[in-house]
């Protein structure tokens, strides 16, 4: 099974989203441990690692269907923010957009009959599920906490056992 140019490209533009991802994250991180929130910054630096991971899962697949790789330029990002539940709507929309990116992708992939591709894309499409509902979750945690800081600092031990 071989990669159609535009189908390459897409994925392409799909290993740049990934190390993308890593890298706002990698601000979030950041942030987070200035802000002395050690087990969130340690959660966050967990999720940093997840997204490369990802990249590296595409530019495998990429590779195995003997297309060309190619690693574009990645934005700078921010590494100030204004609080934790700042941070964490702003990942839940990164990964909305990612989501979305993912099944761009998988419908290309079906309008070409790339079963390979498909197969590979649906994983992502489940890993995209559980990443939405864990930052639906934090966000939900970390309002009911408010400004309790009590409460912030059990949220933030509990990340950190991640
Ligand atoms: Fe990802």
């Amino acid at each position: 099974m071989k990669l159609s140019k535009k189908l390459e490209k897409a994925l392409n533009d799909q290993i740049k989203k990934e190390y993308e991802a890593s890298y706002v994250y990698n601000g979030m991180r950041i942030y987070l441990d200035d802000a002395n929130l050690k087990g969130a910054s340690s959660w966050m630096l967990k999720q940093t690692q997840e997204e490369l991971e990802h990249a590296e899962a595409f530019v495998q697949f990429v590779k195995s269907l003997d297309g060309q790789v190619k690693l574009e330029d990645i934005k700078a990002q921010k590494t100030e923010y204004a609080g934790l539940l700042e941070v964490l709507e702003a990942a839940y929309e990164h990964e909305q957009m990612i989501t979305k990116s993912i099944q761009d992708l998988l419908e290309l992939a079906i309008s070409e009959k790339n079963y390979a591709a498909e197969n590979f894309l649906r994983k992502f499409v489940d890993e995209q599920v559980e990443e939405e509902d864990n930052f639906r979750d934090l966000i939900e945690l970390v309002k009911f906490v408010g400004k309790n800081k009590a409460g912030l600092l059990k949220v933030d031990g509990g990340l950190g056992q991640r």
